[in-house]
């Protein structure tokens, strides 16, 4: 959550800060802030609202500095005010702080400040922090000890930057849970809350560790451990992605870009090192429970996960939301968890997993963004090679991640001879094949998802329906229309529908539902059961199915039919229908697709 970019340069930097800190956005739009150092002064501006009017508004672009940070937020302490807004200074001007994580001790803090004199012009927990430099700079004439002696006070999480008028050249950043890395570049260093704030100037990165603080110049850095002051010999990482693919490339909107990327990313799936998969797929088969973690949309995925590893492998790996692992899990040494997580850095499963850790288990991800906590975190680590995901609507990773899945349960049913090598190729090159659909669906269908969404946008609820793998589908398409669209949709087992939703069934509630392909009979008429049961009542059912025209007449009340495709990539087809069909209905009504309200992309606070 919360944004935090910083440059220190030669030249004016401003637009590079711009630049660093809107790519940071999709972590938090809910106000913005600036610091720019002027020789040994500090100009703050700040206001609530996007980083593109803020700068715009506030002439930031004009402001000519060397050194500077930035700040975009996501409302934990404290409404949505300008006085909420980062950057905070300490009274006397000198320092200026950006913060993303929570201070768990500051209305301790705050009293104690407040007794001593210090006055507050927020609700927030970060204001602590530069009144607690200030405190102790006076007393020691030292910023970096002030630091030290700040960090200590400081209980919670942090990723926190601040620029000082005692050290103007300078911008002192420091790191525990919240993730912060530098970019490295000549004449010129960076600061981001990831790879994406700095990206366009440099593919040099140095990730900070917990308990790590940097001290950087336009020159120069140097990184210590601020529990013992020791200098940390930092590895450089190599950034992989490329600053294009974290452009809109001519699409309206990054969820439109990232959903008809969906062919390139599966592909890049179904190319991630064998061996790699074989190493995960071998810490499942040792362990005697394997979870499966992951919180929103990723506890879906983990969902999927669970219901295809069981069919194909005959294995139960239970699946379990990130945030209730810890109150519901029996993990041991000899557990694994695998946690899904687009952005590596969730709370919620980096607490499950460090939980798992803790009691001697044994853990694994599939991550999209490299050099995240998560992935840093873990014994093993799967990158999915999903490319930049900036839409805060996670579509293209979601499905990279079910594709991975679907292998690990294939060499999981190799290994048990539940299948053998044959099937197994089989089974490879239909999920070979799975791009091509994609795209084509994508190209001549999506005008009928339009029109489709169109004629429905002013429903305001909406029942999602699936059994047995369709369900988490049906939970996951559910999902995208409720954080996309803003309109009520409940994911539900079709089974579930007659022991109490079916009371619901009246003309002011629509129903999709997923329909499996024949040739998975059981599934099928189930399903169908479903849809019979609504219709019964007059209910609206748009049913996404594989059959033939007119052989369901008058059964729907609207259909998308879709081409046979193999049961094992039916369900992924109809997500991306679902897909679509949730931002369609989001541009139908006018949301603000990319960034919609109250949500943030990287949700690193419990
Ligand atoms: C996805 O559309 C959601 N915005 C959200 O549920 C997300 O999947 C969840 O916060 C987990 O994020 P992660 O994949 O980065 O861990």
């Amino acid at each position: 959550m919360c944004g935090i970019s910083g440059v220190v340069g030669m030249k004016d930097i401003s637009n590079a800060l711009y630049e660093g800190i809107r790519s940071l956005e999709y972590r938090g739009y809910d106000s913005c802030g600036v610091a720019l150092m002027n020789r040994d002064k500090i100009t703050v501006k700040k206001n609530v609202g996007g980083v593109e009017d803020f700068f715009r508004k506030e002439n930031v672009l004009r402001i000519k500095s060397k050194v500077g940070i930035a700040h975009t937020r996501w409302a934990t302490h404290g409404k949505v005010t300008k006085n909420n807004t980062h950057p905070f200074q300490s009274q006397d001007g000198n320092f200026a702080v950006v913060h993303n994580g929570i201070i768990s001790n500051y209305r301790d803090l705050r009293t104690q400040l407040s007794r001593e004199g210090f006055k507050f012009d927020s609700e927030t927990d970060t204001e602590v922090i530069p009144h607690l430099l200030d405190k102790y700079f006076k007393q020691t004439r030292n910023v970096e000890t002030a630091l030290i002696k700040t960090l200590h006070q400081l209980e919670g999480t942090f990723a926190m930057a601040f620029i000082s008028s005692h050290n103007p050249d300078q911008i002192i950043c420091a790191k525990r849970e919240s993730p912060l890395m530098l970019g490295i570049a000549d004449g010129c260093m960076y600061l981001g809350s990831d790879f994406n704030a700095f990206i366009d100037y440099t593919k040099n990165a140095i990730v900070l560790d917990d308990g790590e603080f940097a001290i950087i110049s336009r020159d120069s850095y140097i990184v210590k451990n601020y529990l013992t002051r020791a200098e940390v010999t930092k590895p450089i990482t190599k950034i992989e992605w490329d600053s294009e693919s974290s452009k809109k490339g001519g699409y309206p909107h990054y969820m439109l870009k990232e959903i008809y990327e969906q062919p390139q990313t599966v592909t890049n799936s179904l190319d991630i090192q064998s061996e790699l998969l074989d190493e995960v797929v071998d810490m499942i088969y040792k362990s005697d429970h394997t979870y499966l973690v992951g919180v929103g949309t990723t506890y879906y995925v983990a969902q999927y996960g669970q219901y295809m590893i069981s069919s194909l492998a005959r294995e139960f790996l239970p699946s379990l939301s990130s945030d209730e692992f810890v109150s519901l899990s029996n993990v041991t040494k000899k557990s694994l968890v695998l946690a899904i997580s687009q952005s590596g850095e969730t709370y919620d499963t980096l607490s499950a997993l460090k939980f798992a850790h803790a009691q001697g288990a044994q853990t694994a991800a599939i991550v999209n963004v490299m050099g995240s906590s998560i992935s840093r975190f873990v014994d093993k680590v799967i990158l999915q090679g999903s490319g930049p995901e900036i839409c805060v609507i996670s579509t293209k990773a979601a499905l990279s991640q079910m594709i991975i899945l679907v292998q690990i349960g294939l060499k999981l049913a190799l290994k048990k001879k539940v299948i053998n090598k044959q099937q197994m190729n089989q089974a490879m090159s239909t999920l070979r094949e799975f791009p091509g659909i994609i795209e084509a669906i994508l190209n001549e269908r999506s005008g009928f998802i339009h029109r489709i969404a169109n004629a429905h946008y002013k429903m305001k609820h909406w029942l999602y329906l699936g059994r047995g793998v369709y369900y988490p589908i049906a939970l996951e398409s559910a999902l995208k229309m409720k954080e996309v669209a803003y309109v009520h949709a409940e994911g539900m087992p079709g089974g579930f529908l007659k022991h109490g939703t079916l009371a619901m069934i009246d003309n002011e509630i629509n129903s999709i539902v997923f329909i499996p392909p024949k040739e998975d009979k059981k599934l099928y008429e189930a399903t169908m059961h479903c849809v019979e049961e609504i219709r019964a009542r007059s209910g609206f059912v748009l049913g996404i199915h594989f059959d033939e025209r007119g052989k369901n007449k008058n059964l729907f009340s609207e259909e998308l039919i879709l081409p046979k495709v193999s049961p094992m990539i039916a369900p992924l087809l109809q997500l991306v229908i679902a897909q679509l069909f949730a931002y369609f209905t989001a541009t139908s009504l006018k949301r603000d697709v990319d960034k919609p309200r109250s949500l943030a992309k990287s949700v690193t606070v419990g």
